[in-house]
């Protein structure tokens, strides 16, 4: 890391952060257009929650859509969408996004959608997804995405949380080798809610269509109609108005309704997207997520298009669509400058096309960076992207809650040496601080509890929705006056960051975020198991697999093979296919300490063949050798 302040823009924006938070936050503030500017940057009154902006007005939607076309930039690339699944590639322009987005939000209007009512977007990779995303912005509902690989249970918990006076949603996706009809999912979803929909809209799509119940439903088209005479225009909400909810997996069960306000959001999107990623207006930027995680709200959807950019929505995966090199042809083919993916998706290349052999006949002078971010970046997966693509990989270490990354390399403001397995240096504004248990900053090299000193800087979480209690016990009563991020890890020498993994029980399975409590709940639910018990072991491809550790009743007998193949079919329809739950294995008992809690590190590291860490808290040692035969013998 830099030493000298004057010569480093990195360092000089750290101090004036530290020192000199109202003003670097209110200079920050200006590259977005309000309608009543700030004058205050921090809200602290009700610390420890926080409040930015606080006098501020803006619409979020005129800020990404509408100052564009004022300015000028009505012709410029908007949304490029890249569907290698329906071999189609279309692109809106900024004028072309402003009237849909204004037909639509004009639409939502008519059937009722009022400023603060929450509207659920369950959406394949589809344009009208971000259109309706905006239009929610501009009329001030709330919107709340659910990404299309969750099963109806865990689309109908959204559904109860969030009690969307409208859902908006498609007949089906396309994966790669079939069809996934959503409509289906969503009615069954529905029944299951005690918060029922009034309406759903839904947009057909040719591959195929749905029955829509005439009560309730409505067609996409036939909802447009009622917005194009009379589009909505933008409203003025306040910078702490909520801009949407987004559910992500804790340590339990049920899914927490992150929620993130229009002004300090807006503010923290502007700052990040040319100073940590490099790109300006006009620039092309392919954050190849899905729009029901945060990467998509954050870097498809709101970045780039708060700072003009062009986005690419891209409805396909690394591979198979139609092979490993579709990434590098879609980076040649709108010149894109900045990609954004997880590391999976590099190694599902990599395992297709060892040599490189895509990219090595591809154009691929636009691009200027590989941003990856999800998970873990493996030096493996590093070492080969670098070579193969002749750029910098850069690892960017955030989550769902925060918005935006917490440690990255700064390739706009100060770009700085890259460590494989760091993702470099805390992004200013995160005062990042390593405590032990009991809460004692540790010196560097030493692993600990990897927390946010409060408060946290503009775009992140505000709090639970609805449940504010649990957003003080899920992260701020842990360590007074930091913000627990649920991850381990160490800052070196040099001031870098490093990343161990989750200190509780969540998991990251091909970059996705899932709880091991929710698939222990459904495995606990078959008649057949006692115990269960759910860790993330070692895959070579997704990082990490849910694998489940059960016992079960002795009476009846079952068929161990059967039950096996029930679990995966139960989780698959609970949770969802995006679980990639497959295996599991029958124990006699599980380990646990004397006072009864499932020892599930150990567990894992048996699964995975590593030295186990045994804690002289357990209740009985013996287990664990009969637990590695067991699994030998599976
Ligand atoms: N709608 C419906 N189903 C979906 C879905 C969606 N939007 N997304 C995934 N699924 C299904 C898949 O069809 C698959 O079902 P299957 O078990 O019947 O095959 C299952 O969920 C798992 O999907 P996925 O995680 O995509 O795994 P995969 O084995 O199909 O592909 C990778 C593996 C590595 C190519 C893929 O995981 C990938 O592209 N990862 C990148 C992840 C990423 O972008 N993460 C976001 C953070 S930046
Ligand atoms: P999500 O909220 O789905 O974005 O998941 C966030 C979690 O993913 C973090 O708490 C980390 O455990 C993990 N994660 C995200 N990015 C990285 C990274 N660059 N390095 C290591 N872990 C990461």
């Amino acid at each position: 890391m830099p030493t000298d302040t004057a010569d480093d823009p990195y360092l000089r924006a750290r101090l004036r952060v530290t020192e000199d938070p109202e003003g670097y936050w209110l200079d920050a503030a200006r590259a977005v257009d309000w309608i009543q500017p700030p004058t205050v940057a921090l809200d602290a009154s009700q610390a420890p929650l926080h409040r930015w902006f606080p006098d501020g007005t803006l619409n979020t939607c005129f800020n990404a859509v509408d100052r564009h076309v004022r300015d000028g930039h009505g012709d410029r690339p908007a949304i490029i969408h890249e569907s290698p699944v329906t071999e189609t590639s279309t692109t809106m322009t900024y004028s072309d996004l402003l009237r849909a987005v204004s037909v639509c939000a004009g639409a939502m209007r008519r059937l009722g959608v009022a400023r603060g009512d929450t509207v659920l977007i369950y959406m394949p990779m589809v344009p009208e997804a971000v259109v309706a995303m905006l239009a929610c912005a501009r009329i001030g509902a709330v919107h709340s995405v659910v990404f299309g690989g969750f099963a109806a249970n865990e689309l109908a918990a959204r559904i109860d949380d969030a009690a969307p006076t409208l859902v908006l949603s498609a007949s089906c996706g396309v994966e790669p080798t079939r069809i996934v009809p959503y409509k289906p999912l969503l009615d069954a979803a529905v029944a299951m809610s005690t918060a029922v929909p009034p309406r759903c809209v839904v947009l057909q799509r040719p591959m195929q269509t749905a029955a829509l119940d005439p009560a309730r439903d409505l067609d996409w088209h036939d909802f447009l109609a009622l917005g194009a005479d009379q589009p909505a225009e933008c409203v003025e909400l306040a910078a702490t108005d909520p801009l949407y909810v987004l559910y992500t997996s804790g340590t339990t069960a049920k899914p927490k309704g992150i929620v993130r306000d229009n002004g300090g959001h807006a503010v923290a999107m502007t700052w990040a997207l040319p100073n940590i990623f490099d790109v300006g207006p006009g620039e092309v930027m392919w954050a190849a997520s899905d729009i029901g995680w945060v990467v998509g709200h954050s870097f498809i959807v709101y970045a780039p298009l708060l700072t003009g950019a062009t986005t690419v929505l891209y409805e396909g995966k690394p591979v198979g669509t139609p092979d490993a090199a579709q990434f590098w042809r879609v980076v040649e083919r709108h010149a894109v400058k900045a990609l954004f993916t997880a590391p999976t998706a590099i190694r599902a290349i990599r395992k297709e096309d060892p040599d490189g052999s895509g990219a090595a006949v591809a154009r691929l002078d636009s691009l200027q960076t590989l941003f990856l971010a999800g998970e873990r970046l493996d030096p493996a997966t590093y070492e080969w992207a670098g070579q193969v693509l002749g750029v910098p990989v850069v690892d960017n270490w955030w989550q769902t809650e925060t918005g935006w990354p917490i440690a990255a390399n700064l390739r706009g403001l100060a770009p700085m040496p890259i460590k494989p397995g760091s993702p470099t240096v805390p992004v200013p504004g995160f005062d990042v601080r390593i405590l032990d248990t009991d809460g004692r900053e540790v010196g560097p090299g030493q692993e600990g509890a990897i927390c946010l000193k409060l408060p946290l800087p503009p775009g992140c979480l505000l709090t639970v929705w609805g449940d504010e209690h649990r957003f003080r016990s899920s992260y701020l009563s842990a360590f007074e006056g930091y913000y627990a991020t649920g991850d381990g890890g160490f800052v070196d020498e040099d001031g870098y960051l490093q990343v161990m993994g989750r200190t509780d029980d969540v998991i990251n399975v091909a970059g996705h975020r899932l709880s091991t409590g929710a698939i222990e709940a459904v495995l606990t639910g078959h008649p057949a198991v006692v115990e269960a018990a759910v860790v993330g072991v070692h895959d070579e491809l997704k990082g990490q697999l849910p694998h489940g550790f059960i016992t079960i009743r002795s009476e009846p007998a079952v068929d161990r093979e059967q039950l096996r193949t029930e679990l995966v079919a139960l989780v698959r329809d609970r949770i969802g296919p995006v679980a990639s739950f497959r295996t599991t294995t029958v124990h006699q008992a599980l380990p646990k300490t004397r006072s009864g809690k499932i020892l599930r590190k150990v567990l894992r590291d048996l699964h995975d063949g590593a030295a186990v860490d045994v804690p002289p808290t357990i209740e009985d040692p013996a287990v664990l050798e009969r637990i590695r035969q067991e699994l030998h013998t599976r």
